[in-house]
């Protein structure tokens, strides 16, 4: 099974939530590779329906329909029906992640293919260009209206071509975030990077994932989507009043969601859970950038409280569980870019962090951006 899965502005963070949900779901991933924001797949067993609307990072997913030289390609694509449609219309988009000439070819043959097939067909483009963390320049990820949209990967030894079979439905996520009744922009975490926290945490269906610091509930609300129990907790009782308020809203079965108005470095619970996604006080909200020693002092005060809540329920992670949570980034006047010592915290809890981590999560322009860490208990 050879699939595409088109990521999105923070492509090395999607791709790791990408290989964590592949893990978690048993389906082994045979070869891989990566050319700007597109990664390429070969898994055991074939994805299942709607995998999209599971992954955070995810814009698009394709499958491959045909690979080889240009030449091998077009001979297989001559006797392969490309388009399954009724209508006789057809408007079409092309998603090159290959070499810039390639795209002429593809472009080329479609036209004349659907020529002969007698189709209206239209070939549309994406509009314009968006800029990745990574700083790279990618065709803007929200396609134009088209019922059809395919792509090419690889390079002249090796050209993949595929459709896309499934699109992150951005409207819906949309809806749930705004129109839910507890809203705090300025502090929660949006469903897109609740949903990468979850994922990377490998917590499956039906199982417990705690969040120690819940807040108005982002995070319980994409596990409870994913028929994930959950553990919220937060120190702050308007907080969890909000949250209440918003999970009774999903109407979410209240046999799996449990919500504590506690302080995570304190309270002692008996629950086990099969991990923990978070995302953690990272200090004030800043309107300027800091002086490097009150940008120090917040990241003290931050693994300070990181080693305090994960010592607090070490006792209560199964085996092989992870710790999944942001981290303050912390922009000087500068434009260095600084981060806590994950070490520390690591050495304190005597929990590693996984390899790969922690990954940067900001945007051009934030003063507090995050960190990404993932550790293994
Ligand atoms: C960044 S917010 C969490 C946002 C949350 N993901 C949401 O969707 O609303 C951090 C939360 O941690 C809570 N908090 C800070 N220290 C805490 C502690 N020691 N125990 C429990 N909650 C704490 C704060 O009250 C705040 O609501």
């Amino acid at each position: 099974m050879k699939y595409l899965f088109i990521l999105g502005r923070n492509s090395e963070l999607s791709k790791e939530e990408v290989r964590a949900f592949m893990e978690k779901e048993e389906n082994k991933i045979l070869f891989e590779k990566k050319e700007k924001n597109a990664l390429f797949l070969e898994t055991k067993n074939p994805i299942k329906k709607e995998v999209v609307d599971f992954l955070g990072g995810t814009i698009s997913i394709g499958e491959v329909l045909e690979e080889g030289t240009w030449k091998e390609l077009f001979t297989k694509l001559d006797k392969k029906q490309i388009y399954l449609g009724e209508s006789n219309k057809l408007n079409y988009l092309i998603w090159n992640f290959s070499e810039d000439n390639s795209y002429n070819q593809i472009s080329d043959y479609l036209k004349a293919r659907f020529r002969s097939e007698k189709l209206k067909a239209t070939e549309k483009h994406a509009s314009g260009f968006i800029k990745t963390q990574e700083g790279e320049e990618v065709r803007n990820l929200r396609s134009p209206n088209v019922e059809e949209e395919f792509f090419i990967f690889g390079d002249k030894n090796k050209i993949y071509f595929g459709k896309i079979i499934q699109k992150c439905d951005y409207e819906k996520i949309e809806l749930r975030d705004t129109k839910k009744p507890v809203r705090r922009p300025e502090l929660s975490i949006s469903p897109r990077l609740a949903k990468i926290l979850i994922n990377l945490s490998q917590v499956k269906q039906d199982e417990t994932l705690l969040d120690p610091f819940c807040g108005i509930g982002v995070i319980l609300q994409e596990s409870l989507l994913q028929n994930i129990s959950v553990v919220g907790i937060d120190r702050d009782k308007k907080a969890i009043d909000g949250c209440k308020q918003n999970l009774i809203w999903f109407n979410f079965d209240k046999n799996k969601y449990k919500i504590l108005n506690s302080d995570s470095t304190k309270i002692n619970l008996a629950e086990k859970f099969s991990g923990i996604a978070t995302e953690p006080d990272l200090g004030t909200i800043l309107k300027k950038t800091p002086t490097p020693n009150e940008a120090k002092k917040t990241l003290e005060d931050f693994e300070d409280l990181m080693i305090k809540v994960i010592n607090n329920f070490k006792k209560n992670l199964k085996p092989n569980s992870k710790i999944v949570f942001t981290s303050p980034l912390i922009r000087l006047h500068t434009g260095k870019r600084i981060s806590c010592n994950g070490e520390r915290i690591s050495n304190a809890t005597g929990i590693k962090i996984a390899p790969g981590f922690p990954i940067d999560e900001f945007r051009e322009g934030q003063i507090v951006g995050r960190q990404i860490f993932v550790l293994n208990r």
